[in-house]
């Protein structure tokens, strides 16, 4: 094992599932869970292939009521291989007689390895080697190269190839007694050496075409054809100690596709120009090295290197350049399993901000997602009483709300009421998101036609929850969520939600200030365009500025109140759900409910420490009357510490984040834990049905950002590395308005360096000493006495 590979040494059943969604390879086009080829759905197995943002939507009934559920749907298999010698049934990794096994991912090549021995019941043994991926390069095409050598043995190998729509969303156990039979209309074909088949999703009528082609020889071969399977049956001669090859090379399409007549012919076309296993490889990798020279971020130890590789290579398999143009958003579980049903949440947040300072262009494409669901947004909003663009908050084809309305609790058995969908904060997300966008690029062309549009109507959406309360004298917002989603109303309430959740209200404080930025930053003509197409006035403007002035937030015992009335909660006896992640599914089956106590399933008030500087949010409560303690911050930090369980992997990140600067010791130990949230499937079970594209990619942004201590505005870097004791050197590359930096840290300073492109100069900060940095230069900035700190052991 490397640090650029995750290595399995034999075949196991209960952890299959985990290594198909670890192994799973893609492009940010589709992506294909690394199943083995032999196997169906069958409880261990899990072939799933999922296509970014092709989704269907389904009736089911549950709990005596009918639930419409959207899931990103699981596409047909193009992975089925399975081969027999003499006389023996189809090869199956559970039922042979396995002599070795052993399955190897190489994430800087983007390449699934298996390669094992097994021995049928007449005693011949047979080698088998493969090698799959799904191209980087062309994004339609993957291909899956099989070795076969017969060691002790000579004579015929059947071998049997096929497509198969004989699949539904059945990968997450607890979704069972939903409907997700999403594909119908089925058709296959064979003609000049190519085998298809087509489907249509049910309801969103995607047409879904696969096409394959085979390479091997002797070509002999034998279709067997029905209308939701087709296979190629082949007959390969081996010669002891001889190797023969046998190459899969697939195309898929889908009617969503941009520059085709129809998804079928689009699929035939493109297996018809597909080269061979060698070129396709040959593509694929040099496609991943570049992706690899832009994402790269090398730290010291192989361990962490090995899983921020891996973290790496998870994000762009779902987010890559190839994604950027295609209308989808970023799914919370990757396109790597159903888990909340391939829908798009606020996870964002944990993800763009890396990717802005690497592929800019993908953030911009993720971003056009949500502009492009405005329109359903205001239609929300304006739906249940409000302005501006209310934002779903899950999020799959049109942007309409694809929250569940009822839920199960695996543990009790009982299907419940679902509120997340009063989580309205996803919108201050996204605001978010744009806001760091433009900090990082300077792009005022996305600023103007995208981005200050989306800033404008979620501020006045935010604007338009709250309401001047006479008692309080304060603008208040009533009735949402925030991130924890353990609190979703007080306890013994008719109707859910909570009132003046401090995330949401102070975030809507900073949406209100960059909003009316934004407009600032905009050319005069574009400011005027926009303020009339959307019909901002003055008095408009002027109530946002009264409520960056009045809002409401709640203290008690010194720290910040995560909603008002949180003081009155009980406090949770810990001792009796040590390690329970799921509190709310074990308060539930006891008849209780975490409503009633003071405990999170996650980051929620420390959240504002996690997005804002400490003089960011010391300005926002300053300009609400609040002057902070000088010990508010860290009082906050150990409150909700002590009563945060974790059921979230986002919610580690935020604490590695929260706890940087003042215990370094600590931090790494969260860090490590979301290090560790898909590898070593912390979550008990969860990955098997998606990685948890959030917490994988907030690590990377905790290195790139939290730990080099990077900010960024117009024109302007600064850097304040502060690594943890474990890590002592970092080295990457970023893109920062237009200009390529190459920046390394090592005990002795911080050496910066500029490619020849972007704005002739570009201010770069480090330890708060100033230097210009002109294209093509290179400054070293040393580290002084006063900041070795930096690299003392932490306690
Ligand atoms: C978390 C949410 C998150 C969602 C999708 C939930 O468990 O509580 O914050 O958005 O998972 O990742």
């Amino acid at each position: 094992m490397t640090a650029w590979t995750l290595a399995y040494e034999s075949f196991d059943p209960v952890t299959e599932g985990l290594r198909e969604a670890l192994c799973t390879l893609g492009n940010g086009y589709f992506a294909s869970r690394g199943a083995a080829p032999e196997s169906e759905a069958d409880g261990v197995h899990y072939p799933g292939t999922y296509a970014a943002g092709c989704f269907d939507r389904l009736d089911s009934t549950v709990a005596g009521r009918t639930v419409g559920n959207e899931d990103i749907v699981n596409l047909p298999n193009w992975l089925p291989l399975t081969f027999a010698t003499p006389a023996t049934t189809w090869f199956h990794p559970g039922t042979a007689d396995l002599l070795d096994y052993r399955q190897e991912l190489d994430l800087r090549q983007g390449v699934l390895h298996r390669t094992f021995r097994f021995r049928d019941e007449h005693g011949r043994i047979t080698a088998v080697r493969q090698r799959r991926l799904v191209s980087m390069a062309d994004p339609h095409l993957a291909a899956l190269e099989t070795v076969f050598t017969a060691e002790n043995w000579s004579g015929p190998l059947r071998v049997r190839s096929a497509l198969d729509g004989r699949v539904g969303n059945r990968g997450v156990r607890r979704y069972r007694d939903l409907n997700g039979a999403h594909l119908t209309g089925h058709a296959t074909g064979a003609r000049d050496g190519i085998t298809w088949l087509t489907a249509k999703t049910r309801t969103s009528e995607i047409t879904v075409a696969l096409a394959a082609r085979v390479e091997t020889s002797p070509a002999r071969s034998r279709i067997d054809a029905r209308s939701t399977w087709i296979a190629e049956h082949h007959m390969l001669d081996l010669h002891q100690g001889q190797e023969t090859t046998f190459t899969k090379i697939v195309a898929l399409t889908t009617s969503r596709d941009h520059a085709i007549a129809d998804a079928p012919s689009a699929a035939i076309r493109a297996i018809r120009r597909a080269p061979g296993f060698g070129e396709l490889l040959d593509r694929h990798r040099m496609a991943w090295a570049g992706l690899w020279h832009r994402a790269r971020l090398d730290v010291n130890g192989p361990q962490v290197a090995r899983v921020v590789h891996l973290h790496v290579f998870h994000l762009l398999q779902t987010l890559s350049p190839h994604t950027a143009d295609l209308d989808a958003g970023v799914p919370a579980r990757g396109l790597h399993g159903e888990a909340y049903r391939g829908h798009i949440f606020w996870d964002e947040l944990f993800v763009l901000p890396w990717l802005t300072l690497r592929f800019p262009e993908v953030t911009r494409g993720l971003l056009r997602y949500r502009w492009r669901r405005l329109p359903e947004a205001r239609a929300a909003a304006c739906a249940a009483g409000f302005t501006g663009a209310m934002f779903p908050w899950q999020s799959g084809s049109d942007g309409t709300e694809q929250t569940q309305t009822l839920h199960l609790n695996p543990v009790s058995g009982h299907w419940l009421p679902d509120h997340s969908h009063l989580q309205r904060h996803v919108g201050l997300a996204i605001a978010y998101n744009v806001w760091h966008y433009h900090a990082a690029t300077g792009d005022i062309e996305f600023l103007a036609e995208a981005g200050a549009e989306l800033l404008v109507e979620i501020a006045r959406f935010f604007a338009s929850l709250a309401a001047l309360e006479p008692a309080s004298g304060r603008y208040e917002i009533r009735g949402v969520m925030g991130p924890d989603e353990y609190h979703e109303g007080y306890p013994g309430a008719l109707s859910p939600g909570l009132d003046n959740n401090a995330y949401t209200n102070v975030m809507t404080v900073w949406l209100l200030l960059r909003a009316r930025e934004a407009l600032d930053l905009l050319p005069e003509r574009e400011r005027e365009e926009l303020a009339l197409r959307l019909a901002l006035t003055g008095p408009e403007l002027q109530r946002w500025e009264d409520i960056t002035r009045q809002m409401r937030v709640d203290f008690h015992d010194g720290v910040i109140s995560q909603f008002t009335g949180y003081a009155d909660l009980l406090e949770l006896d810990w001792q009796c759900y040590r390690g329970v992640r799921r509190l709310d599914r074990a308060l539930e089956a006891e008849g209780d409910s975490p409503d009633r106590y003071r405990a999170s399933k996650q980051a929620d008030v420390l959240m504002l420490f996690y997005l804002l500087t400490a003089d960011e949010l010391g300005q926002i409560l300053e300009r609400l009357g609040y002057p902070a303690a000088p010990d508010l911050i860290p009082r906050t930090i150990q409150h909700y510490l002590k009563r945060t369980c974790h059921g979230s992997t986002l919610s580690a990140v935020v604490h590695a984040w929260v706890l940087a600067r003042s215990d370094r010791a600590r931090s790494w130990r969260f860090f490590t834990e979301a290090l560790a949230c898909d590898i070593d499937d912390v979550q008990g079970g969860t990955t098997a049905e998606g990685v948890h594209l959030g917490a994988m990619a907030g690590t990377l942004d905790l290195v790139q950002r939290c730990y080099l201590g990077l900010e960024t505005s117009p024109g302007e870097v600064r850097l304040n590395p502060q690594l943890p004791a474990r890590l002592t050197t970092l080295a990457l590359p970023i893109r920062i308005h237009g200009a390529c930096l190459s920046i390394g840290v090592g005990r002795d300073g911080v050496r910066v360096s500029r490619a020849d492109d972007g704005p002739e100069h570009l201010s770069i900060t480090v330890y708060g000493r100033r230097a210009e940095l002109g294209r093509g230069a290179e400054h070293f900035f040393a580290r002084q006495e006063q900041e070795r700190d930096a690299l003392v052991p932490a306690r």
